[in-house]
């Protein structure tokens, strides 16, 4: 068998040595175009010169390092049989390979453990994906403490971390940290991917940024519990290993039972943060999300939220309905409080039908006057959870996730309900299909918002079968209702990640509407997410979870970038409020399809003055906002660089209306220039780029390019 394996992106090459074994990464990076000479990889690979006091054979790091093997960092596989084979070393038995895929079988003949790695590398997007499937070959149980989903050797230009930490209402905040000696552990057990700890991390060389620096950028694919390890050895060797964090005991495999780990996906790009998140956006458009989220245009939103929150009044929703309508609004959500007794959120959770005194005849006056206004109806449930006041939970208090005789700790008043109970999965698989089959409902905003701790199922950690078992219930609705959208939302951004995305056309991004920290959410979700699927509200003149008062300009053009829509009472607008926001309205669904199609660019300006914006694929068209975050440390301005056009287009550049008046007049020479748009050739945007006033601070312009 041919040692040597080799899967080929369009930019990317991974190459793996099988010769030892348990493969070794010889190489992953550019694309090497001449594969005869690959065997080059495997000439002049001496480690070490001295031997003193290290083992006798230098142990490779592999793809799935070990610690039967001499290895002592972190291996990658945690276990034992009683005591025993606590420390395994796998024999390659078979391999299956395709073009894009390789799928290794090893044997550990002593510990009774079969183990497949599955390898896959998207040939187009050139991202790759990874997953382990252990299985126990004994007779008698084996305990998993941590299987690797997989591991990768770094190479030595590896020096910066990029990790993505956070909280309610300020998601994937970035955080930048120099290469750790010894090991270094981000770990979320909160049962849900969290808003705490995002499942990713970029690994690069010093500096990197948007536009330049060879990077790596890993993501799991999880929706529960996980680990991402990253490790540098007194000796210099560098690793990354994630993988699903399991509770003791959670996963213990009886005779022939496996463990499939979630999907890794990684990818290296050559330049930098932008290239990387291209990459993981197309990705994500083909492979992951469902085909509704890229077909069909995304329809403005609106959602009754922080209009109404519980006060669910039939001529406040019909007035709200109306002015949405006017506004030009698509789909009309319903939010908390619509189902029985749902006054507050002390109650009711779990008692899916409509409240006999907001809805006396159910949801179909309103929903029917949501479709005669020109609308599609939303509605919000969060099936996971139940507040032990409500009927559910009085009639069933065994259906939650628990570790009695341990208190029952409620988050926001609510337990977790045990879905991996079928009798429990059925019941909100029938409420829901109830609703969906009654109503004419469109789309449902899936909520899950607390934390899971002691999620225990008869006193067994049960965090991995209900995320499991939250997938299955997902699939199971959406098998029966095809053409229902569902977001992801847990109390702002708490669950996103590539596994949710398979069942869900959209994501809340966070519960904070303040436009200032949307801009710093928004620009670390976009590293691995595109924006069409990124729920993105204009909030209230004063922010409800900051109490910070932004101008409605800020607020539009930040959520324009995103899953545009609405979240305030639109009945207290002022006039000129409700004329600028049909403008934006009116200037998203202009924009939507390059928005939403396109590729997207974060700018690298400076801490003060932050830019965003997208290119079409034709280069023909772009959009771009400049956000004024601070007041900058000096008086002039920086040059403003442009990225993504193309250097030989001619370019018109415009401010979109409505433009403060001030910048407008400093910017342009003249009203004709407003009007008609200054040329500039695409090099000179990129290379030079041009110079802006420094505007006040939170304050934010657009600007349109194309080629006339
Ligand atoms: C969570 C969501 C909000 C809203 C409330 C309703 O906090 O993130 O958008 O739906 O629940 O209770």
């Amino acid at each position: 068998m041919d040692t040597l394996h080799t899967l080929q992106g369009q930019k990317t090459s991974y190459v793996l040595d099988s010769s030892l074994g348990m493969p070794v990464c010889r190489y992953w990076g550019q694309r090497l175009h001449d594969e005869s000479h690959l065997d080059d990889l495997l000439k002049l690979q001496a480690k070490s010169f001295q031997a003193a006091a290290l083992l006798n054979q230098l142990v490779p790091l592999t793809i799935f390092p070990e610690q039967g093997t001499g290895f002592w960092g972190n291996p990658a596989l945690s276990g034992h049989r009683a005591q025993q084979h606590w420390a395994t070393a796998f024999h390659l038995n078979s391999l299956q390979q395709s073009p894009d895929s390789l799928n290794f079988q090893f044997i550990e003949e002593h510990a009774q453990l079969s183990l497949t790695l599955e390898i896959l590398l998207d040939a187009e997007t050139d991202v790759l994906q990874r997953r382990t499937i252990l299985q126990n070959l004994g007779n008698t149980p084996y305990h998993l403490n941590w299987c690797a989903a997989a591991a990768f050797e770094l190479p030595h230009w590896s020096q910066e971390l990029l990790m993505f930490h956070g909280n309610w209402t300020n998601e994937f905040q970035m955080v930048r940290q120099p290469f750790p000696i010894g090991t270094l552990s981000r770990e979320n057990r909160r049962g849900r991917t969290s808003h705490n700890s995002f499942p990713g991390m970029i690994i690069g060389s010093p500096q990197f940024c948007e536009t330049s620096g060879e990077i790596y950028g890993f993501h799991l694919g999880w929706s529960g519990n996980h680990r991402i390890l990253v490790e540098c050895s007194a000796e210099g060797d560098r690793q990354i290993q994630l993988g699903e964090l399991l509770m003791p005991g959670e996963q213990v495999l009886s005779p022939d039972e496996s463990y499939t780990s979630p999907w890794t996906y990684s990818c290296y790009a050559q330049d930098g943060l932008n290239e990387l998140s291209h990459k993981f956006h197309t990705f994500a458009r083909k492979h992951i999300l469902p085909q509704r989220a890229m077909r069909t245009p995304r329809p403005v939103q609106f959602n009754t939220w922080e209009a109404l929150y519980f006060d669910h009044e039939w001529e406040a929703l019909k007035s709200l309905v109306q002015k949405a309508s006017d506004l030009g609004i698509e789909r009309f959500v319903l939010d908390d409080g619509w189902f029985c007794n749902r006054n507050d959120d002390h109650r009711a959770l779990g008692d899916w039908w409509p409240d006999p005194t907001k809805y006396p005849d159910g949801l179909k006056p309103l929903i029917d006057c949501v479709l005669e206004h020109g609308m599609e109806f939303g509605l919000w449930v969060e099936p996971e959870m139940v507040n032990p006041d409500s009927q559910l939970y009085r009639q069933h208090p065994d259906w939650v996730l628990n570790l009695d005789p341990l208190p029952r700790t409620t988050g926001r008043n609510q337990l977790v309900l045990d879905l991996s109970r079928s009798e429990v999965s059925d019941y909100l698989f029938n409420s829901l299909n109830k609703l969906l089959s009654e109503y004419s409902i469109s789309y449902l905003k899936w909520d899950m918002n607390r934390d899971l701790t002691m999620a225990g199922h008869e006193g067994t950690p049960a965090y991995h079968q209900q995320t499991h078992a939250l997938y299955a219930l997902l699939n199971r609705l959406r098998e029966c209702h095809p053409m229902v959208e569902i977001e992801s939302c847990a109390s702002g951004g708490g669950r996103i990640d590539f596994g949710i995305l398979k069942y869900a056309e959209r994501v809340w991004t966070s519960d904070s509407n303040d436009a200032l920290l949307r801009q710093k959410i928004q620009r670390g979700y976009s590293v691995f997410f595109p924006p069409e699927i990124m729920g993105a509200h204009i909030g209230p003149a004063e922010c409800h979870t900051s109490g910070r008062k932004l101008s409605l300009q800020l607020r539009a053009h930040t959520a324009l970038f995103g899953h545009f829509g609405m979240e305030l009472d639109l009945r207290v607008l002022s006039p000129e409020e409700n004329t600028l926001l049909k403008q934006y309205i009116d200037l998203y669904k202009q924009q939507r399809d390059l928005l939403h199609h396109g590729q997207n660019y974060r700018l690298e300006l400076d801490d003060a003055r932050w830019g965003y914006g997208v290119v079409s694929l034709d280069q023909k068209r772009a959009l771009f906002c400049l956000i004024q975050m601070e007041v900058p440390l000096n008086r002039f301005s920086q040059r403003v660089r442009f990225c993504g056009l193309n250097p030989n287009y001619q370019y018109r550049l415009q401010l979109l209306p409505p433009v403060d008046p001030s910048i407008h007049k400093l910017l342009l020479q003249s009203e004709n220039d407003y009007e008609n748009g200054i040329l500039m050739q695409g090099e000179m945007l990129l290379k030079s780029g041009i110079l802006l006033p420094m505007p006040f601070p939170e304050t934010s312009i657009l600007i349109q390019l194309d080629v006339p």
